[in-house]
């Protein structure tokens, strides 16, 4: 069997692309442990949202597979701490300058109990209603899993910028700063399966590495349900509040309430409730048609105790501009009324319910 000696040596030939050094002599390699042909050990990388994560993890496995008598290898992701990363950089790194940097006056999530109700849509809505009356406006997909915000905004992709000292959001045509974990990954069908903690990192990180900037509003996009990644927007970042989204199959409302609670609990405001997907406008007749039954959501809002904020037609071509990275250029009266609303409900930045771990 190999030593731990010729394991750190075969890493050593494994190059941090960016850094221009082995990972072995850049200390990201950790905890080496050697049992019957199998090889663990840790790979703490500087930052998890890092964009060439996969390249090295995948050079580090083929450079130990490689070894005499290893016939699995098992790595496990971790994170440098903040001194780690700065002795790295020369001590001119400090974890968290972005959020020094940064100056976020109202920070909004988006979330349903269900998925497929149209949050993102609404997130992206907001943004581009927000933005139409002269707010700087940011998006934070908070959703690593089914991120689906880069391919409303940019219809040939888009690359966050990068400096020494921070991440630097893509922008969109009008201006609204996004950042995505599908802005960070080779390719966009890519699949992230990640478990919690992970998931729960970048988020975090989407909010301290991130260079906004001064903004007015940061739009958060959700995953659906009460997962890991919404707890940790609602307890790590400074929330002004959150819209809940619902469609009319949502017919018990019971998920709806769920989320709310779970809202309510981590003691943020909810603004108000959207109802999307309400009706069609038939557009040969101009007949409303409620294709999902009649709506509920103003009752389900009064029994949440939230305001009613409105409701959203199903429009084609909203699926088809989102489809073509033209979100943005959507003539959404429906939503104006909607965004003008937050603007009214949406207090200011209040402290995160807990400090960022
Ligand atoms: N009002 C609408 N009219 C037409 N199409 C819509 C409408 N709302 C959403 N869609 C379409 O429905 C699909 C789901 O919407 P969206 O991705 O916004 O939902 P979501 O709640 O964010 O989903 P997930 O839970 O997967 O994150 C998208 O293809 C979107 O373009
Ligand atoms: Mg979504």
């Amino acid at each position: 069997m190999v030593s731990e000696h010729e394991v750190r040596a075969a890493l050593a030939a494994v190059m941090d692309p960016e850094l221009g050094r082995n990972i072995v002599d850049l200390g990201m390699v950790r905890d080496v442990a050697l049992a019957d042909g199998r090889v663990t050990f840790t790979l703490a990388l500087t930052t998890l949202a890092c964009p060439l994560k996969e390249q090295i993890e995948r050079n580090a496995r083929l450079a130990v597979l490689a070894l005499p008598d290893v016939q699995s290898v098992d790595i496990q992701l971790g994170e440098m701490t903040a001194q780690e990363k700065a002795r790295l950089h020369g001590g001119e790194q400090p974890e968290g300058l972005a959020e020094k940097l940064n100056h976020v006056k109202h920070v909004i999530a988006v979330m349903s109990g269900k998925g497929g109700v149209g949050k993102s849509l609404v997130a992206g809505l907001l943004a581009t209603s927000l933005r139409r009356s002269g707010y700087q406006v940011g998006v934070l997909d908070a959703d690593i899993t089914g991120p689906s915000i880069p391919k409303m905004f940019f219809p040939n992709g888009a690359r966050p910028g990068s400096s020494p000292l921070a991440i630097l959001p893509a922008e969109t045509r009008t201006g609204i700063r996004v950042m995505s974990i599908n802005l960070l990954l080779e390719a966009e069908d890519q699949a992230v399966i990640w478990r919690g903690p992970l998931i729960s990192g970048v988020i975090r990180q989407f909010w301290t590495d991130v260079l906004w900037g001064e903004l007015d509003y940061l739009v958060v996009d959700l995953p659906p349900g009460t997962s890991d990644a919404s707890l940790t927007v609602l307890q790590s970042l400074p929330m002004s509040g959150v819209l809940l989204v619902t469609s009319p199959q949502d017919l018990a409302g019971m998920v709806v309430r769920k989320a709310a609670q779970m809202v309510q609990q981590m003691g943020v405001p909810i603004l108000g409730l959207v109802e999307n997907m309400s009706y069609f406008v038939c557009p040969d007749t101009g007949k409303q048609h409620e294709i999902f039954g009649a709506s509920r959501a103003d009752r389900m809002a009064a029994r949440l105790g939230v305001p009613f904020l409105g409701r959203l037609p199903i429009d084609p071509r909203i699926a088809t501009l989102c489809d073509a990275g033209q979100i943005e250029f959507y003539a959404a009266e429906a939503f104006q009324a909607i965004a003008e609303q937050v603007v009214k409900l949406a207090p200011g930045a209040r402290q995160p319910a807990a400090p960022p771990a």
